[in-house]
């Protein structure tokens, strides 16, 4: 594993963040203020051979952000790429042993809830881990190895939830807050599939984070999550979206969201 690496890369960087956090899809404009002291490509640092999905560059950058040391992931590994659970997880099991003690999660999601408009942010409140239920966790061992049972109630940390709406206020953006389907994906979900998911409670769905949020809690990290809406999700309207609709979307919420990110990281970091 690459611990040793990611760690050479802090050194590097001569910064020892406390926060880490993930962009998703078409969200790269969010960090573009970032002041990098030290990068590297995600493939290499994690082992990982797969193609380039658009809008996901894969680099850990580290550096500054809105002032505050940070580690950043852009771009992310999915279960639809042919890895496990495990291989998704990979870059937040690879944070144990760091000074990092707080991650940040972002995506992009489709929005089951008929009031969610595209553009929206979602604080995610909790979840529901579809692969998950079905046997996929980044927490299965090897063959005969020792498990761990980890709990999963208030994954996504109550105070941190409390710092990001006060964050989102104090700019001035709405935030809504809601239950996360995790699918595997790639196929866009069915009209059934969709009454389904808002049948069950989930008011977004989306590809990704859910892996990342369990290994970060069997790692004992505290976790916040926020979804941008980049296109309807909702049974009875006829348009699926395409991964193109998805990124341009992404692209627009980011505004927002950075607006958001830029108030709440120096809170994240101070606390
Ligand atoms: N479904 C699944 N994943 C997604 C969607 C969606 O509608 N939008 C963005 N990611």
């Amino acid at each position: 594993m690459t611990h040793a690496d990611l760690n050479a890369l802090l050194v590097a960087s001569g910064l020892s963040p406390r926060v880490a956090l993930v962009i998703g899809s078409g969200l790269a404009p969010v960090v573009a203020e970032l002041d990098v002291a030290a990068r590297a490509a995600m493939d290499d640092l994690f082992r990982v051979q797969v193609p380039a999905v658009p809008g996901h560059a894969r680099e850990v950058v580290v550096g500054r952000f809105a002032g505050v040391p940070i580690l950043v992931y852009l771009g992310r590994y999915h279960l639809y790429q042919g890895l496990t659970a495990a291989d998704v997880a990979a870059p937040i099991r690879a944070l144990q042993g760091t000074p990092v003690r707080r991650l940040v999660l972002t995506n992009a999601a489709g929005g089951l809830d008929p009031a969610f408009q595209v553009g929206d942010l979602m604080l995610i409140r909790d979840h529901l881990n579809l692969p998950g239920l079905a046997g996929q966790s980044p927490l299965i061992p090897p063959r005969g190895a020792e498990v761990d049972f980890i709990p999963m109630r208030d994954a996504y940390s109550p105070e941190l939830r409390e710092l990001a709406h006060a964050a989102a206020r104090a700019v001035g953006v709405s935030l809504r807050e809601g239950v996360y389907a995790m699918v595997a994906g790639p196929s866009y979900e069915t009209a059934a599939e969709l009454r389904f998911l808002r049948a069950a409670g989930a008011d977004a769905v989306g590809m990704s984070t859910v892996p990342e949020v369990v290994m970060a809690r069997a790692i004992g990290l505290d976790v916040l999550a926020l979804s941008t809406i980049t296109n309807r999700a909702v049974a009875d309207e006829p348009a699926t979206p395409s991964h193109e609709e998805v990124v341009r979307e992404g692209a627009r919420a980011a505004e927002r969201l950075a607006a958001v990110l830029r108030e709440l990281l120096p809170r994240l970091a101070g606390q």
